[in-house]
């Protein structure tokens, strides 16, 4: 090669590296971009390190004969180092622009991320407003974690139903996807007329243009991605409030039978005894959307206003996603091995439902699981139960389970007592198992890493001890 073309290679390379790194603009010194990926051991790519987003304010407009979503999210966030660029988890869907504290922002597209380069750099513990202009058809997600259940944005006969636990949220919504980041949320979303769209929070009005109308929605508490929702469709509604004075938000399906279940009724008394035994409920209104969602046969706790997809028959599912409001939604797992805080606690919820109701004492529920389950059932880690199996039946019985054997060790006082200093000592962040050990320890006077690890952490049926 002469020496002429190997400088100009040189040059070429240069030119290249300063367009890469984004621009003429000078990169103040000590600015790097924000982590993609907090290392979550289930999902390590979801989420970014670099800020902490406070409020998510989304204008949706979706048209259910193209089934297209066009949608204008607008995130406050503060940062949290000198910031030179970071991710939104995006995943699918068209960007069309994206504007940081009101300037055109660069930005390219990953598998699952935008990753975003403002004309300036952050400085750490700055306030920014980023602005994401995008459309398209949102994808479901699906797999081996919900039972090969679709679950995210899923087409309804006459609109949609989301469940974004744990990582589809991102399939509709442009947000840092992970359960350590709660901000709070309001959503404008627009329909045609004629169907009605239900969100977190409470409804702040209905606007009517055009053939159009405009539902808004606000959320004013601390809430994890995973729990946001939209849904769309003919809708019956009811609000109220409980005896204890919680306001309350029922719709449900116009095209769905009456059934057996009153939700209006079981949702109110499930907020109101979960108040007394609890504490104080955490959000501004309880609620339920019961929906037809060909193909899918669960609920989800989604903030304020659980998701049921029917056939869902048994009113302990309503008792189930009402306990979630305090156990999942207020306290958040702080990584997603730590589901059976979660599912564990609205499970012996659950049970204790059935026992107050007078169908089944806890204790037969508890022995009916020791002796029935099948020997599969003991091979699951509760307190890790790896990403694919992090829905399995153990993480729901076998750590309800736990919680009955920790409640006959140290007595029912101590026991309800943590069940409320939990709620309350970690509301509107986050918990983990280690934690959650240390304040049974800690009102019990007991030790208690054996019980813990047997329960939790030991495959095989533990022995029934004393
Ligand atoms: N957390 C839900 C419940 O126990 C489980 C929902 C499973 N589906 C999902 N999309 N994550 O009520
Ligand atoms: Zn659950």
């Amino acid at each position: 090669m002469s020496l002429r073309l190997c400088s100009l290679a040189i040059a070429a390379t240069l030119v290249c590296q300063v367009v890469l790194s984004g621009g003429t603009a000078a990169e103040p010194k000590g600015y790097r971009p924000g982590a993609s990926g907090l290392g979550d051991p289930y999902f390590p790519s979801l989420g970014n390190d670099g800020y902490d987003a406070r409020h998510y304010d989304l204008s949706l407009s979706y048209n259910p004969g193209t089934s297209a979503l066009e949608g204008v999210a607008t995130i406050s966030a503060k940062a949290t180092q000198n910031l030179s660029s970071f991710s939104l988890d995006l995943r699918g869907l068209h960007v069309s622009k994206v504007r940081v504290n009101g300037r055109t922002a660069s930005f390219r597209r990953g598998d699952a991320k935008i990753f975003i380069t403002p004309r300036h750099g952050i400085p750490n513990k700055t306030r920014f407003t980023v602005e994401v202009r995008y459309d398209g058809v949102p994808q479901p997600l699906g797999g081996p974690i919900v039972d090969d259940s679709k679950y995210g944005w899923l087409k309804t006969d006459d609109g949609v139903f989301t469940t974004g636990e744990p990582n589809a949220t991102s399939t509709w919504m442009p947000c840092n996807d992970y359960p350590t980041d709660k901000a709070t949320f309001d959503f404008r979303i627009k329909v045609p007329k004629g169907l009605t769209a239900i969100s977190n929070g409470r409804l702040a009005g209905s606007r009517e243009a055009n053939g159009q109308v405009t539902y808004t929605w606000r959320g004013h508490r601390p809430m994890a991605t995973y729990l946001a929702t939209v849904t769309i469709g003919k809708f019956s509604t009811r609000s109220g409030r409980t005896p204890r004075g919680v306001p309350l938000y029922i719709a449900y399906d116009q095209n769905l039978p009456a059934g057996q279940l009153d939700f209006y009724k079981i949702t109110s008394a499930a907020t109101d005894y979960w108040t007394q035994l609890f504490g104080p409920y955490p959000f501004e209104e309880t609620g339920a959307v019961v929906d037809s969602v060909p193909g899918v046969s669960y609920a989800l706790e989604t903030q304020t206003k659980p998701s049921y997809a029917v056939p869902v028959r048994h009113e302990h599912t309503i008792a189930h996603e009402i306990a979630h409001q305090w156990f999942g939604n207020s306290v958040t797992v702080r990584q997603w091995k730590d589901i059976w805080l979660n599912e564990g606690f609205a499970t012996y919820a659950q049970w204790l439902w059935a026992d107050r109701t007078g169908t089944k004492p806890v204790e037969k529920a508890f022995r009916e699981v020791y002796e029935g389950a099948p020997p599969e059932f003991w091979d699951i880690v509760v307190g890790d139960p790896q990403r694919d199996t992090m829905f399995a039946d153990a993480v729901y019985r076998r750590g309800a389970m736990t919680l009955h054997v920790l409640r006959k060790e140290i007595g029912d006082r101590p026991f309800f007592a943590l069940l409320k200093a939990w709620a309350q000592e970690h509301r509107y962040e986050n918990g983990d198992t280690r934690q959650l050990i240390a304040l049974a320890e800690k009102i019990s006077g007991r030790q208690l890493d054996g019980l813990f690890r047997t329960w939790l952490f030991t495959k095989g049926r533990p022995p029934l001890g004393s």
